[in-house]
């Protein structure tokens, strides 16, 4: 829980999991208190990687109950958003780069019964998300270039948390303000002291050491980073 009261979850990102043991990996997220798990989805021509489909995810969700936070690094996110919709994703996050009609895409996730959610790149400033804030569940600030787990946190990531947060306040939305890419016990403090609620956490969950140790180590960081919070 964060100073303000908002409820601050952390959400492994399984691209730094073993693929071969899943299972353990998603076990391991439960027992360490993880709120959700993030899985991210490569096309190969969005992002220069690829990486996994809906079929995974319905695997996943067969495993746990936890929200599946589903990003998507794809063109074309509509033609797919029911594939990943069906497959049992919780929330659908989009990359605005990825559409001439990010509203069109928002509006389509929803009939789905989906959360939605909106990426931005490193390079893409915030006002390419505002005028979506109004219908987003997330708001997702990436903090690395996509595609690939285990890069260092850009710190100009930080100004546009800030920014997202204050306007989801001023429109009097509880939207989650979310940050992906090199979070570690770290940067996990500066990121919620700018108002980030939701933290995607590959590497520093699964690279090394216990998993549940690694939790353990993320929760206070940014309990800590929440509480130092200037608003
Ligand atoms: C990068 C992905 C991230 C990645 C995070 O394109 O969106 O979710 O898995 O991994 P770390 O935390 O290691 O940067
Ligand atoms: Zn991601």
């Amino acid at each position: 829980m964060s100073s303000t009261g908002r409820r601050l979850r952390l959400a492994p990102s399984l691209l730094s999991a073993d693929f071969a043991d899943l299972v353990s990996a998603i076990h391991a997220c439960e027992a360490g208190g993880a709120e959700a798990l993030h899985l991210d989805v490569m096309d190969g021509h969005f992002v220069p990687n690829l990486s996994f489909g809906p079929a995974l995810v319905a695997a996943v969700r067969a495993r746990t109950n936890l929200p599946l936070d589903i990003h998507l690094m794809i063109d074309r996110p509509a033609k797919y958003a029911a594939a990943f919709a069906r497959a049992g994703g919780s929330t659908l996050v989009f990359h605005v780069e990825s559409s001439d009609e990010p509203a069109e895409v928002v509006r389509t996730i929803r009939s789905l019964g989906a959360e939605v959610g909106a990426a931005i790149k490193p390079g893409t400033e915030f006002r390419q998300v505002e005028p979506l804030l109004d219908r987003l569940d997330q708001v997702l600030v990436m903090s690395v270039e996509p595609g690939f787990s285990g890069q260092s946190f850009l710190p100009s990531a930080l100004p546009k948390l800030r920014a997202a947060r204050a306007r989801l306040d001023s429109i009097g939305s509880d939207a989650d303000v979310s940050i992906d890419g090199g979070v570690t016990a770290e940067t996990a403090v500066a990121a919620a002291r700018e108002g980030a609620t939701f933290f995607v956490c590959g590497n520093s969950v699964f690279a090394g050491g216990d998993v549940v140790e690694n939790l353990r180590r993320l929760r206070a960081a940014v309990d800590g980073g929440a509480a130092g919070a200037v608003r």
